[in-house]
C-alpha cells in the first residue's frame, strides 16, 4: 500500500475525521482533516502483522518481559539517533500526553509554575493548569523564518515558583530542531535555576534531508542528573491510538521517584502497544520511516509553494515534523476572519494558532501527514479562499 493511496477514515472513530464537524463545523461530507497530529496513511507492514499475529492468537492476557521491547528502543535510539541508552532507564506510560502529566503530577506541587517556550504543543500549557500549576511562558522570538531561544529575557520571566522546565524538541509547532548549543544553553539555564528538565522529543524521527536532530541527553550530559527524555513511536508509525510512550531516565533518584509514581497509580504498559513499537523499532520499520519522509517532503514542498503564492501568507519552512505552521499575519486579516475563511470557505480544519500560546495569535497548523491528493486538493482550496489578495 502507498503513502497515496485514499483511505476514507470517517466513521472509524478517527478524532481527527470523526471529530472534524462537531470540533471544527468543516462538513465530514468534503471537508479536509488537517489539525490533530496522525497520518492518513496505514503504519509500517512489520507493525501490522505483529498485530494479525496478535488477533490470530486471540489471547489477550496480562503481558510480561518487556526484554525484547527495550532492546529495540535501544537498537533505535542507537541507530538512528546515535544516542547510547541502558535498558533499564526505560520507563513506560500511556502516551506522551500522560507522561507529561506524570512529570508535572511528580516533581511539582500544586501552585508551583511549570516554565514552557511557546508557541509550544497547546497540550503542554492544557496540562499545567489541568494540575493546578502556573504557566511561565518564555516565549520564542521569531528572527525571519526561525524561532530562537532568548535566554535572557525567560530568566527575567521566572517568578521563583518554577519546578520544571518542558522543552520541546524538534519544535511543535514550526518544526524547528534546536542546535546542539542551543540544546546546552537550556540545559544550563534549568540547572542555574533548578528545574527538572523535561525534554520532549517526540517528533525526533521525521526529519528532513540535511537536517540533524540531536537528542538532549547527548547535546547536554552534564545535565542527565535533571533530565527526563519522552520519546514514542506514536507519530513516527502513526500509531498513537495504542497509547504506548517512553520516559528514558538515566538518573537512579528520578527514575526512582517516577518509578513509585507508576506503581503508585497501577500504570503499567499496554501489552499490543508494546507489541507493535517492539515490531516498528527495526530496521524494515527504519526502511518504512524513510519512505515516509521522502513523502512528506514532497508533500512540504507543493504544500509551502501554493500557499506561499497567495499575497501576506508564509508556511514557514520546516526541518522536521509533517505540521506546516503558517502566518497569516501579512494578509492584516483579524484571527477571526482567515479562520473562517479557512474553515468555513476552504472546508479544512486546521490547528488554532492561539492554542500555541505567545506567538500563535496568527497562525493555524496544518497537517501534510497524508496523501499527495489531499495536499494539492487543500492548495486548490486555499487559493480560491483568499483569492480576493490575489
Ligand atoms: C510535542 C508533543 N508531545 C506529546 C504529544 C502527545 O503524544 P501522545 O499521543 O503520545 O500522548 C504530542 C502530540 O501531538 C506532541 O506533539
Amino acid at each position: 500500500m502507498s503513502f497515496d493511496d485514499i483511505i476514507d477514515r470517517i466513521g472509524t472513530h478517527s478524532s481527527k475525521w470523526d471529530l472534524m464537524e462537531p470540533r471544527f463545523g468543516v462538513p465530514a461530507s468534503d471537508g479536509l482533516a488537517m489539525w490533530t497530529a496522525d497520518s492518513d496513511y496505514p503504519t509500517a507492514d512489520c507493525v501490522r502483522d505483529v498485530v494479525r499475529a496478535a488477533a490470530d492468537l486471540g489471547i489477550f492476557g496480562y503481558f510480561g518481559d518487556y526484554g525484547d521491547f527495550h532492546e529495540a528502543i535501544g537498537w533505535w535510539m542507537r541507530e538512528r539517533h546515535d544516542w547510547t541508552i541502558e535498558p533499564d532507564w526505560i520507563l513506560t506510560t500511556h502516551g506522551l500526553g500522560n507522561a507529561v502529566a506524570l512529570c508535572i503530577d511528580t516533581w511539582s506541587k500544586p501552585g508551583d509554575s511549570v516554565v514552557i517556550f511557546p508557541p509550544v504543543y497547546h497540550e503542554f500549557a492544557g496540562k499545567i493548569e489541568r494540575a493546578g500549576r502556573k504557566v511561565t511562558e518564555c516565549p520564542l522570538s521569531r528572527v525571519g523564518d526561525r524561532y530562537m531561544l532568548d535566554l535572557d529575557a525567560a530568566q527575567a520571566r521566572l517568578t521563583g515558583t518554577e519546578r520544571l522546565l518542558i522543552w520541546c524538541s524538534p519544535q511543535n509547532p514550526s518544526g524547528r530542531i534546536w542546535t546542539p548549543e542551543e540544546q546546552r544553553a537550556v540545559a544550563d539555564f534549568a540547572l542555574r535555576n533548578n528545574l527538572i528538565l523535561v525534554s520532549d522529543e517526540v517528533h525526533h524521527d521525521l526529519v528532513y534531508a540535511g537536517e540533524t536532530f540531536v537528542p538532549m541527553d547527548v547535546a547536554a550530559p552534564a545535565a542527565r542528573h535533571a533530565l527526563v527524555t519522552l520519546t514514542a513511536a506514536s507519530k513516527t508509525f502513526n500509531i498513537a491510538g495504542q497509547r504506548t510512550g517512553n520516559m528514558i531516565i538515566a538518573d537512579a533518584t528520578l527514575r526512582a521517584a517516577m518509578t513509585t509514581r507508576l506503581h503508585a497509580l497501577d500504570l503499567a504498559p499496554n501489552g499490543l502497544g508494546v507489541k507493535m513499537v517492539t515490531a516498528a523499532y527495526s530496521p524494515e520499520g527504519a526502511a518504512w520511516v524513510d519512505a515516509q519522509i521522502a513523502h512528506l517532503d514532497a508533500n512540504r514542498r507543493l504544500f509551502d509553494a501554493g500557499v506561499n503564492a497567495i499575497p501576506g501568507v508564509r508556511s514557514l519552512p520546516l526541518q522536521s515534523t509533517y505540521l506546516a505552521w503558517v502566518d497569516f499575519s501579512g494578509t492584516g486579516m483579524a484571527y477571526e476572519e482567515f479562520d473562517a475563511r479557512v474553515r468555513k470557505t476552504a472546508r479544512i480544519a486546521a490547528s488554532p494558532g492561539p492554542g500555541f500560546g505567545t506567538g500563535g495569535e496568527n497562525f493555524l497548523r496544518f497537517n501534510l501527514a497524508t496523501q499527495r491528493a489531499r495536499v494539492t486538493e487543500a492548495v486548490e482550496r486555499l487559493q480560491k479562499a483568499f483569492a480576493d489578495l490575489q
